[in-house]
């Protein structure tokens, strides 16, 4: 039994990886047992394929053409072609993790460079995404099928939802989204799905803004085939009503669903602890496997964001330990796991 196959009939199962994961043969094995999709969790973002050095030391030859760089994303387009195991792009388009120097004027690193102008932003952006999708498409054909084109866009502290701090938001304008779906869109492959992702997208604030202002815009342009629901969940806070509407909501939008980057953080690893997860991942697969199997979302891919309790992000992060996964420190199954794999056979 494994999560991957019991989950076959209604969806892929995947999680992210990481390069320690990449260098465990331990991890592989799991890999290939539970899952049919990976993300990587960081190496495939703009900071990561940018070729720092190249395009700082010639601006004037990189300044619209970015100089790209895959050494790093090759460890997992190579792991997956070789497995055979579906990979998600993640990501094209984000404030974070894409580095200052890229929106300033001649690629300048220094704090008070002034940034490059719309037109100049337009033509990186195309570039890069042109240069990354023709790369994984020419040498990787098939292996990713689905693309985070744009993340993170919606802030729910702001008042008419735009995150302004992002410097795509800065450089460019609101339309920024449009152009990275137009750009993607131009260069993705037959085939391949792409998505806008976000996170606490059971938000109702956030909802509401994301249907508004980033998948009607797209639908009109026939640019946008699937929402991405992070779906980092916190043990008995996060409000599984509102997880549904939202699930829902998107799914009445007529675009594929992925919940993109679960966990559930966690803090008390007694069994007690642990059993109140497990109770809210199966409450979380009922809803998901309920909203496929009555056509209310049709959900393609749920992704863990991350292997096991150990490697995850959210001990760093919350700044307290964390155990908010189906595989404990040495990938023992915990209660949740055990719970999550009946949950299509209650259903
Ligand atoms: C966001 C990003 C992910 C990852 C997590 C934290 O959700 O989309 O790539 O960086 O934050 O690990």
């Amino acid at each position: 039994m494994s999560l991957k196959n019991v989950y076959e009939p209604y969806f892929k199962m995947g999680t992210s990886v990481s390069g320690r994961n990449m260098a465990s043969l331990k991890a592989k094995r799991e890999l290939k047992k539970h899952y049919s999709s990976i993300t990587a969790e960081n190496e495939m973002k703009p900071m990561f394929m940018l070729d720092w050095k190249a395009n700082i030391e010639n601006p004037e030859k990189y300044n619209t053409q970015p100089a790209l760089n895959f050494d790093k994303a090759r460890v997992y387009l190579d792991f997956a072609k070789e497995s055979k195991i579906a990979l998600r792009g993640h990501t094209l388009v984000w404030h974070n993790q894409t580095p200052v120097w890229f929106f300033k004027e001649d690629y300048r690193t220094d704090e008070d460079a002034p940034f490059a102008d719309r037109d100049t932003m337009l033509a990186r952006m195309e570039s890069f995404i042109k240069g990354v999708l023709n790369f994984v498409q020419t040498e990787y054909p098939g292996v990713i099928y689905a693309w985070d084109v744009v993340n993170e866009a919606i802030e729910e502290n702001e008042e008419d939802g735009w995150r302004k701090k992002s410097l795509w938001y800065k450089t460019v304008g609101e339309d920024f989204v449009l152009w990275a779906f137009r750009f993607a869109r131009k260069y993705a492959a037959e085939g391949v799905s792409l998505f806008y992702n976000d996170y606490n997208t059971f938000d109702p604030f956030k909802r509401e803004k994301i249907c508004d202002l980033i998948l009607k815009p797209l639908l009109k342009e026939k640019l946008l085939d699937g929402m991405g629901m992070q779906s980092h969940l916190i043990l008995n806070d996060s409000d599984m009503r509102e997880y549904e509407k939202s699930l829902h909501c998107f799914g009445s939008m007529g675009v594929e669903i992925q919940i993109t980057e679960l966990d559930i953080h966690a803090t008390d690893p007694s069994e007690n602890g642990m059993k109140q997860l497990a109770v809210m991942y199966d409450e979380l697969f009922r809803i998901l496997v309920k909203a496929k199997k009555e056509g209310l979302a049709n959900i393609t891919n749920v992704t863990f964001w991350g292997m096991k309790d150990d490697e995850s992000w959210l001990t760093g992060f919350r700044k307290e330990r964390s155990y908010p996964m189906l595989f404990g420190d040495n990938y023992e199954l915990k209660e949740a796991y055990h719970m999550v794999v009946k949950v299509p056979d209650t259903l």
